[in-house]
């Protein structure tokens, strides 16, 4: 893949086509590239390109604090598509020295930064250095704070190996929430039970919850947050512009 200006050139072509034909593209063009799937309505991505009969990386990352649906979810998928999904844990002695010094909750007490930095951006890092391009669910819809301007194809600096190119693609970011829905009922793919109870957005469960009528869904994440800092450092290329 060429420079920067190539990946907004074809950046802007991807722009009008469907998420499929996004995928299309970037598995054809990347043989080492992986799906980070949340467990949550991102399976469309791994049930899209299923469909294209490529040989599928996955990982997700088990920050230890998942609900139990959301696991018994991530299995459903391994088996449903018979696919292998590298579940990504956390440093263990950097989650135990955080545990001893600032208990169980701490993300309560401050932001919650580090303990998200602990027990998904590390082991994110890690499993990005193994590859050279992942793709991810995130929409433009999913927060008007921070993800309005997803572009289908970036250059992905916040986890790019040192001189090296890292390119991330979100073949959803111009899916809105019902277009995804909608591809999920028609195409009988599985979905994790959370979202039968009242569930949109999925994280961590201590700091999800559901939403309700006329909220939006980034509001269950994070509540007792600014909306501003409603991202994890997952996505940190959406936040250093
Ligand atoms: S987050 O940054 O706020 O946690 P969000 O839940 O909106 O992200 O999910 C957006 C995309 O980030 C997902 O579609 C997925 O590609 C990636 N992602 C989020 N959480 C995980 C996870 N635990 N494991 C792997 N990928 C994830
Ligand atoms: Fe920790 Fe909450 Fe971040 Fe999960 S979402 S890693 S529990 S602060």
């Amino acid at each position: 893949m060429g420079s920067i200006t190539n990946i907004v050139d074809i950046d802007s072509e991807l722009a009008t086509q469907t998420p499929q034909e996004i995928l299309q593209y970037a598995l054809e063009n990347h043989d080492n590239i992986a799906i980070s799937f949340s467990g949550a309505e991102d399976v469309v991505l791994i049930d899209m390109a299923h469909k294209l009969g490529k040989d599928l990386q996955v990982f997700s990352l088990d920050t230890g604090r998942l609900h139990a649906e959301t696991y018994r979810f991530i299995e459903q998928v391994r088996k449903h598509y018979n696919i292998d999904i590298d579940v990504v844990y956390p440093e263990a002695s950097r989650v135990e020295k955080l545990v001893k010094e600032k208990g169980l909750f701490s993300f309560y007490d401050g932001d919650h930064k580090e303990c998200c930095g602990i027990r998904k951006i590390a082991p994110l890092r890690k499993q990005l250095l193994t590859v050279d391009a992942w793709i991810t669910g995130q929409r433009r819809d999913q927060s008007p704070g921070t993800r309005a301007a997803v572009p289908v194809m970036q250059d992905d600096k916040a986890f790019a190996r040192p001189d090296d190119k890292l390119t991330k693609f979100n073949p959803l970011a111009n899916w809105t929430s019902k277009q995804v829905w909608d591809y999920i009922r028609e195409n009988n793919v599985p979905y994790n039970e959370l979202h039968d109870k009242g569930f949109i957005s999925i994280g961590c469960e201590p700091c999800t919850r559901p939403t309700g009528p006329g909220q939006h869904e980034r509001e269950g994440r994070w509540w007792w947050e600014e909306a501003t800092l409603k991202e994890c450092g997952l996505h940190a290329v959406n936040i250093q512009k």
